[in-house]
């Protein structure tokens, strides 16, 4: 049985086979994704050359810190790598747990290839396990909030252990949505939840990705 860091090894390394010298790469955040840059990094070495955009910090830190060359000024990506917190058969995702969904989001939707890595454990026929994640605008969120539990949902503004509000790279707060059932239609929660003002990104990923690679506890990864 492989562990749970062998697992992200293996995914990245088979994603790594998708990229070739002279491409955008969009690059998404996690840990899956930092298993990623690491194996990048040994590529890099061996003569492999291509322009990134990161959709955190932490991965553009990182990116940078091996020498790979990020340019948020790109306006297309010839694949996107990133990881997600739930995947379902129509390979609709919920991402964000991470906290990097909007910038995810905005570097998925101008990528021509989205591959997306996970683990088996994150697999499931409807979406359910896994929160909706809403970035909201500091400004009002009280009211925010208020309005997605008019919607019917039920969540948790995101604090640390300190009882602090996290604030994403982009200067905003997060709000996890519980589902108390599976999500039958992911886009329509999307559109009512992105009807709101103060919701400026959801974490639900729809018609957006083209490949998952799912590493399995007996070391092989599929496609699907
Ligand atoms: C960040 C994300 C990540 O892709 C997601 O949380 C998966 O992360 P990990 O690879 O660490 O399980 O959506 O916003």
């Amino acid at each position: 049985m492989n562990s749970s860091d062998q697992i992200k090894k293996n995914v990245a390394k088979k994603a790594l086979e998708y990229i070739h010298t002279g491409q955008t790469v969009g690059i998404g955040s996690g840990t899956t994704v930092q298993a990623f840059i690491h194996l990048l990094k040994e590529k890099i070495d061996q003569g492999l050359r291509i322009t990134t955009i990161a959709a955190s910090l932490e991965s553009e830190k990182l990116l940078k810190s091996y020498g790979i060359s990020v340019d948020d000024t790109i306006t297309s990506c010839d694949l996107y790598i990133d990881g997600a917190d739930e995947i379902d058969e129509d390979k609709n995702c919920l991402k964000g747990l991470g906290r990097a969904l909007f910038r995810e989001k905005i570097i998925a939707t101008m990528s021509k290839q989205v591959i997306i890595c996970v683990d088996e454990s994150k697999r499931s026929l409807k979406l359910h396990k896994a929160p909706i994640v809403c970035e909201i605008l500091p400004f009002g969120f009280h009211a925010t909030i208020k309005l997605i539990e008019k919607l019917g949902y039920r969540g948790k503004l995101r604090c640390d252990e300190n009882h602090q509000k996290i604030v994403t790279d982009n200067g905003n707060y997060l709000f996890d949505i519980k589902l108390k059932d599976v999500l039958d239609d992911p886009k329509k929660a999307h559109l009512a939840l992105k009807h709101i003002p103060g919701v400026l990104e959801t974490g639900i990923f729809f018609n957006i990705v083209n490949k998952v690679l799912v590493g399995l506890k007996e070391g092989q990864v599929i496609e699907i």
